[in-house]
């Protein structure tokens, strides 16, 4: 476990460099000299990307595959995921939990420990996690948009469980961000109307469509009554 961090920073690494769009775009596997030129890496440094492509291929991101007589890295179904121009891409969820602002907390958990009313990032940030996303637009809309990419999940769910919304008539997504799991729910069930509700920083701004419905608010002082609450 000492090193488990590694695993994290390595994660974060392929997707800052854009390892996965580039064996994407190559659109076959890609060897170590294909890949060091595209990233322009100094010959001193091509050992060490050798390294971090192995190191990723132990954990399951990259598969080592024969091409032409030559070892290639190929995406497998984990860093399929990671291709930023994808539609299920998971890549803003990793540049928002890996960003320090945040795993810089986790070195707080002895100080969290014994604080009786405080949450981790009370300590850390020295406000509730959504009054520091307020006063930060920049973490605010990587927020947003890590929030979004994991919902996309849901588009994979609807395709074998869309039974769960059948027959429904008014849903509301609580905290339900920018909405894109509404919007997945909302086009697979046109008859259905969903209500989104957030932050009011969250939702100003959007519009809705002809069966969803955008409404900012608190849900610890009150939410507005649907047949189900997401
Ligand atoms: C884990 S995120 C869920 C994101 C959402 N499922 C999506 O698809 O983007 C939790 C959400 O709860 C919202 N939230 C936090 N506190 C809230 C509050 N008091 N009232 C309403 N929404 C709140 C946040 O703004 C955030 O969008």
């Amino acid at each position: 476990h000492l090193y488990a961090f590694i695993d994290s920073m390595c994660l974060k690494c392929i997707v800052e460099l854009g390892i996965p769009d580039i064996i994407h775009n190559h659109g076959q596997p890609i060897t170590l000299p294909e890949l060091v030129s595209i990233l322009q890496i100094p010959p001193a440094k091509v050992s060490q990307v050798q390294s971090l492509m192995r190191y990723l291929e132990h954990n399951g991101f990259f598969e080592r595959v024969r091409i032409h007589e030559k070892e290639a890295y190929a995406l497998t179904a984990a860093s399929e995921l990671l291709v930023k121009s994808c539609e299920l891409s998971l890549a803003p969820m990793i540049e928002f939990v890996l960003d320090p602002t945040l795993s810089n907390s986790f070195h707080q958990l002895k100080k969290w420990v014994y604080e009786k009313d405080l949450t981790l990032f009370d300590i850390s940030l020295g406000s509730h996690l959504w009054d520091f996303l307020n006063k930060n637009p920049a973490l605010n809309k990587s927020f947003n948009e890590a929030m979004a990419s994991d919902s996309q999940m849901m588009n994979l769910a609807l395709r074998d469980c869309n039974w769960v919304f059948q027959g429904l008539e008014f849903i509301v997504d609580v905290g339900g961000g920018t909405g894109t799991t509404a919007k997945i729910i909302c086009e697979a069930f046109p008859n259905l109307k969903c209500i989104v509700f957030d932050r009011p920083q969250v939702i100003e701004n959007l519009s809705g469509s002809n069966n969803l419905t955008y409404v900012g608010g608190d849900m610890f002082k009150s939410i507005p009554k649907a047949d189900v609450i997401l």
